[in-house]
């Protein structure tokens, strides 16, 4: 079933995304998932986003709370599903954000969520035994891919996850069920599919009302690592040298991924996370 927590917004005050946002340039091949796809660098063109509605799925999340607090300084009308529904976050943002609880997993009731929005931005996904992984990562966006694609949104951007080599085998269902998704957004989105893959996020993250400061090590590291890209290339442990990026970082990228009619399409990877995030333009 789905649950509306509180609805400051009405939604029938957000039109459908204009017509612009339709003329995407940049083409990719679907079938390649496991070769990033090279995107260009997007053009620093500014639209007013007015008419525009973001959905974040699990924007009570660490990431997903980022991406919306981040959207809605951009002027951005932003709702969020997920299980529990309404964050417990305590700001004054979070009153501006209409809280959904539904089940990506379960009936359909949550398709409601879908209506008017114009870009679904997902931060769903976890850990657990590989059965479970795959179905969180993989099965969960998957569904929530095609309910996106069937409803007539425009653009969708899936926080996935970057390789780490031998790591991969000890979380095989977290990967693949990351990969199944990909795969579905690229062959569903081809013109509006955005694929994020970051390594480590830093940044804080709340554990109940505990606060944990991740960058305390995430930002260093990434000062580090970020200058050390052709380390990476190094067998076995090159993925395990991939910089950390912090958590505004990727909320500024995907937010500008779900809401800039001239981002292109595709995978996105730490140092294009990186470089992106440094554009005065994000
Ligand atoms: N944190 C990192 O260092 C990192 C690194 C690389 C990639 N990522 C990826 O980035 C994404 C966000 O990560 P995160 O750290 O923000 O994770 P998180 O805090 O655990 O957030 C996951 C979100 O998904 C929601 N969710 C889970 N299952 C759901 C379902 N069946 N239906 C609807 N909502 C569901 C959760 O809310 P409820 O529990 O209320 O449902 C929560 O809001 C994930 O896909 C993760 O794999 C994270």
């Amino acid at each position: 079933m789905l649950r509306v927590i509180k609805s400051p917004f009405s939604l029938s005050k957000f039109s459908s995304m204009a017509a612009a946002r339709n003329q995407r340039l940049f083409c990719t091949d679907p079938t390649k998932v496991d070769e990033p796809v090279k995107t260009e660098e997007a053009d620093t063109v500014h639209v007013p986003p007015l008419s525009e509605k973001i959905l974040v799925l699990g924007g009570n999340g660490f990431v997903g709370s980022h991406i919306c607090k981040e959207a809605l300084g951009r002027g951005l009308a932003v709702s969020s599903l997920s299980r529990t529904g309404r964050s417990t976050i305590q700001e004054p943002w979070a009153n501006n954000v209409i809280w959904y609880q539904g089940n990506l997993l379960s009936d359909d009731s949550w398709k409601d969520a879908l209506k008017g929005v114009t870009s679904v931005i997902s931060c769903v996904g976890g850990f657990g035994s590989n059965s479970y992984m795959y179905k969180i990562n993989g099965t969960a966006n998957i569904n929530a891919i095609r309910a996106a694609a069937e409803e007539g949104v425009k653009r969708f951007v899936y926080i996935s996850a970057a390789d780490f080599g031998v790591v991969n085998y000890l979380l095989q269902g977290y990967y693949e069920g990351k990969r199944a998704a990909e795969t579905e957004l690229l062959t569903r989105y081809t013109y509006g599919g955005v694929i994020l893959r970051p390594g480590f996020i830093h940044g804080t993250r709340r554990v109940g009302s505990v606060k944990l400061p991740l960058s305390v090590i995430g930002s260093p590291m990434e000062m580090v690592l970020q200058h050390a890209k052709p380390l990476g290339q190094l067998p076995l442990i090159g993925p395990l040298l991939t910089p950390p990026v912090s958590v505004t970082a990727v909320a500024k990228v995907a937010v500008r991924a779900a809401s800039d009619p001239v981002f292109p399409p595709g995978i996105v990877d730490v140092f294009g996370i990186l470089r992106y995030s440094q554009q005065k333009s994000v």
